[in-house]
C-alpha cells in the first residue's frame, strides 16, 4: 500500500480519536484498487437510525449543539422537505422548522398544498445547529449526508422539495443559483426534486412568496397524479 494512503488512514483514525470515538467498525482495503470499504451500514428503520444520529459526534457541530434535530413526520410520506440545518428554536426543541420560518412552512403546507404538516416528512442537510446559524461547511454537510440519504431511502418519497440554495446544492452537488433553478422538476434518483426558496428568505423578502406559491402548486399537481 502506498505510503500516502497509509498516512491518510492514520490521519483519519487520529481525527476520530480526537472527536471522542474509541471504536470504529472494521473496513476492508482492496489492495489492487486501494479503495477502502467500510462494513458499517446504517439501519433500515427510522427509529434505529434516529438512535445513531442522536449519539453522533462525527463533526464539530456536535460540540456546540443542544439537541440533535433528526427530522419528523410521516415515515411513509410522499412529500419530503429538506432544509439547511436547525436554528435556535430547533436546537432547543429537537424538532425541525419550529421557529418563524417553520411557522411559515407549516402555513404553506396547510394553505397551498392543503396537507397536514404531519402528512409530510421534514428534515435537514445537517442535524445539528451551526453556531450563529452560519451555513454548514461542506465537511459538515458531507459527514451528515449518509443520515439524510438513509432517511430518503427509508421514506421513499415521490417528491422532494429542497428549501433554499444550501439544501439544493449539498444534496444534488449542482451549483446553479437557486433563483435560476427554483420551480424546475429535477430527476433525483427517480424522485422528483423541486427546489424552492427557503422560508427564512421569504420572511426577509415577502415579494418572493409568489414564486414559492407557483412551485407548491406544481408540487400539488404532481401529488395528484
Ligand atoms: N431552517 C432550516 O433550514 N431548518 C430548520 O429546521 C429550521 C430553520
Amino acid at each position: 500500500m502506498k505510503r500516502f494512503k497509509k498516512l491518510k488512514i492514520l490521519n483519519e483514525l487520529y481525527r476520530y480519536k480526537l472527536i471522542g470515538l474509541n471504536y470504529i467498525d472494521d473496513f476492508h482495503i482492496d489492495l489492487k484498487t486501494q479503495n477502502m470499504q467500510s462494513n458499517y451500514q446504517l439501519p433500515n428503520s427510522l427509529e434505529s437510525l434516529k438512535n445513531i444520529v442522536l449519539n453522533c459526534h462525527l463533526c464539530q457541530l456536535s460540540k456546540t449543539r443542544n439537541k440533535v434535530v433528526f427530522g419528523e413526520g410521516n415515515p411513509n410520506a410522499k412529500l419530503m422537505f429538506i432544509g439547511e440545518g436547525p436554528g435556535a428554536n430547533e436546537d432547543n426543541t429537537g424538532k425541525p422548522f419550529v421557529g418563524r420560518a417553520g411557522n411559515l412552512l407549516t402555513k404553506i403546507i396547510e394553505n397551498v398544498l392543503e396537507l397536514k404538516r404531519e402528512d409530510t416528512y421534514i428534515s435537514n442537510i445537517v442535524k445539528c445547529r451551526p453556531p450563529q446559524n452560519r451555513v454548514p461547511t461542506e465537511t459538515e454537510a458531507n459527514e451528515c449526508m449518509p443520515y439524510l440519504l438513509k432517511q430518503i431511502d427509508i421514506i421513499k418519497p415521490s417528491i422532494i422539495v429542497t428549501l433554499g440554495s444550501t439544501a439544493y446544492k449539498y444534496l444534488t452537488k449542482d451549483t446553479t443559483p437557486i433563483s435560476k433553478i427554483r420551480g424546475e422538476i429535477i430527476n433525483y434518483n427517480n424522485i422528483k426534486l423541486i427546489p424552492t426558496f427557503h422560508p427564512s428568505y421569504l420572511l426577509r423578502n415577502p415579494s418572493a412568496k409568489k414564486f414559492v406559491f407557483y412551485d407548491m402548486k406544481k408540487v400539488k399537481n404532481l401529488l395528484k397524479n
